[in-house]
């Protein structure tokens, strides 16, 4: 099953997601979606209900898990099956280290791990960027945990240049694609309606 985005926000109330959490959520899902709706229109076949799923709930675990050592992506995981979210489950429970299935394609699931990527709290930045954060924030100047750090980054590049080779534009034409086109994926407006009319959301696909 995919929920649909009101009932990803009420997932999100139910699991008392911080509201920075959130937001960081809706800009994630924002860039995934818009991605998901470029890559369809060059013929490739990408849910998005399942990518705004997903990208929506992709931290649906991390509030429990801060201030401890516990894996939020792992929780995340447990919280979807245990709603019956399969499919979402698959893409939240490996949102943080890369899942590569060797074949050089993308799905769902390479859409939500690069937009998460690309977004540093609630600001969107360049893989470039967010490595520097990365490196700086976990990286505590220990050659080891560096190196793991930067092979992760490698993965994040390998994602980049899969999904953007068959695009006509730049990873970095994306933050304006998003904005000159704000109410396409407008999640928080979305969030409104639901509250104003909790039966009638439409997600709009
Ligand atoms: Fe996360």
């Amino acid at each position: 099953m995919i929920p649909t985005v009101a009932q990803c926000f009420r997932l999100i109330d139910e699991y008392r997601m911080l509201a920075n959490i959130r937001d960081h959520s809706i800009i994630v899902a924002r860039i995934a979606t818009r991605l998901a709706e470029e890559l369809r229109a060059g013929g490739h076949q990408l849910s998005v209900p399942l990518v705004v799923a997903a990208a929506l709930l992709h931290d649906i675990g991390k509030t429990a898990c801060l201030d401890s050592d516990r894996d939020h992506a792992a929780y995340g995981r447990e919280i979807c099956l245990a709603h019956g979210l399969a499919e979402l489950a698959e893409i939240v429970g490996d949102h943080v280290r890369f899942r590569d299935n060797a074949l050089g394609v993308f799905s769902e699931y390479d859409v939500v791990f690069y937009a998460d990527k690309r977004v540093t709290h609630e600001q969107v930045v360049s893989l470039e960027k967010r490595e520097m954060y990365i490196l700086e924030r976990y990286g505590r100047n220990d050659p080891q945990r560096l190196a793991i750090i930067r092979e992760h980054c490698r993965s994040w590049r390998l994602v980049e240049a899969r999904l953007f080779a068959p695009l006509a534009f730049a990873p970095a034409a994306l933050v304006e694609l998003i904005d000159r086109d704000p109410a396409t994926c407008d999640f928080a407006g979305a969030t409104e309606t639901m509250l104003a009319e909790p039966d009638k959301i439409a997600m709009g696909y």
